[in-house]
């Protein structure tokens, strides 16, 4: 058994379904269903008896310690979080009480568990954590890719709070001795990703006949990872990583946001072609640029690699393929997403 938080969004939830495709050790999935958690991306799940998802709030100590002591996991995989930039430079509060206090609660009830287990359940337990390359900050044009002993420069209020909630990890391994192993990943892609994050918002909006906004120049890089990557390293990590240790996960793969933004186009004109056969990227439009936008991100995950012998499956090439193929093909998804549906089923479902 194990315990996963935010495992109804976009990463959790692929991590979810790619962990019962290849196994049966069930899973508890504790997630608060904000607006960026879809029950609906568990649909095929239902009726499941290897999967439990339970609405609650990471910071819900009595819920939490509830949980571990019902079903005794022998790992927590900490997906839960407020996850996008622009939201945090809109509110803050949310982020800070989330991704730090939550998580400081969650390390907490997690420590309370762990500490009263029997020797070897205690050896053997861990508690992984999912962060983000941008807690490092933001890189010039010819700087190294970040490695997992760069300095943490976060620049918003996102990257600050995953920052925080980082330190707050390795300080409950220092302090405490609980069994921590953190990831610190480059931008993901891939299906179930909410379209308000770039290569979604794109694909959504190109077939919706509607502006494809590029902020500033588009000319900021960030190093894509295919969210099924993403889950195997984890994986990974959880299976052999060092305690204590932290792995970057990337896949090498630095694009500039409008070459994203024209390969997306391409593909869509390819395989979707538009009615009037113009092409998808006469759709672009330049918008103001973010506040305190990063630059660059570049991961090096050569500890990754050399320690655990992880490599990424997919190119850049045939991930982006599959992720717009996949929203071609799941429209029913995106129209529940954007249109509310999903909320008020999550309001019957869990009220
Ligand atoms: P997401 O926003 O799609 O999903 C977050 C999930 O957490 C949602 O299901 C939400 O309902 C849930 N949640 C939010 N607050 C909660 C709380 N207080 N208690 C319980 N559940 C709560 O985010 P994502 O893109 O899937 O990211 C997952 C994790 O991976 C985050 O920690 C994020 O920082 C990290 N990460 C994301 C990326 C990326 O490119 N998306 C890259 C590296 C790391
Ligand atoms: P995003 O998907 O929000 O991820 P992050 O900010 O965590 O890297 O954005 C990826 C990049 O795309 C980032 O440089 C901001 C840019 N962007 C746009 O140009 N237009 C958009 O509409 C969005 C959502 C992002």
């Amino acid at each position: 058994m194990i315990l996963v938080t935010g495992g109804a969004g976009f990463i959790g939830a692929n991590f979810v379904l790619d962990w019962l495709a290849i196994q049966d050790e069930p899973v508890i999935n504790l997630d608060k269903l904000t607006y960026a958690g879809n029950p609906e991306t568990l649909q095929s799940l239902q009726g499941d008896a290897r999967h439990t998802l339970v609405q609650g709030d990471i910071g819900n100590a009595a819920l939490v310690s509830k949980l571990l002591a019902t079903h005794q996991p022998r790992a927590v995989i900490n997906f839960a979080a407020e996850s996008h930039v622009d939201r945090s430079i809109h509110g803050p509060g949310e982020f800070i009480q989330t991704n730090i206090v939550g998580t400081f609660s969650l390390l907490e009830s997690v420590r309370g568990y762990w500490s009263a287990l029997p020797a070897d359940q205690k050896a053997a337990f861990r508690f992984l954590h999912v962060s983000t390359d941008e807690v490092y900050g933001s890189l010039a044009k010819d700087d190294p890719a970040f490695t997992e002993s760069s300095h943490i420069e976060p620049n918003s209020p996102y990257s600050a709070s995953k920052a925080a909630s980082d330190h707050l990890v390795r300080a409950w391994h220092h302090t405490y001795g609980l069994p921590v192993l953190t990831t610190n990943c480059s931008n993901n892609y891939g299906p179930y990703h909410f379209p308000e994050k770039l290569i979604p918002l794109m694909i959504v909006n190109a077939l919706a006949g509607k502006n494809l906004p590029v902020y500033g120049d588009g000319q900021q890089i960030r190093d894509w990872l295919y969210v099924k990557d993403h889950c195997s390293a984890i994986r990974r990590v959880l299976e052999a990583g060092r305690l204590g240790e932290i792995y970057n996960v990337g896949g090498w793969n630095e694009k500039a946001n409008l070459e994203i933004v024209h390969t997306v186009c391409a593909l869509l004109d390819e395989l979707r072609p538009r009615a009037d056969a113009k092409p998808y990227k006469d759709q672009i439009t330049y918008v103001t640029d973010r506040p305190g936008h990063d630059r660059r991100y570049a991961i090096d995950a050569r500890k990754l690699e050399r320690e655990l012998g992880w490599k990424p499956a997919e190119t850049f090439d045939s991930g982006i393929r599959k992720t717009v193929q996949w929203y071609l093909d799941h429209p029913e998804w995106v129209a529940h997403v954007q249109s509310g549906a999903y909320r008020d089923w999550v309001q019957k479902q869990y009220a």
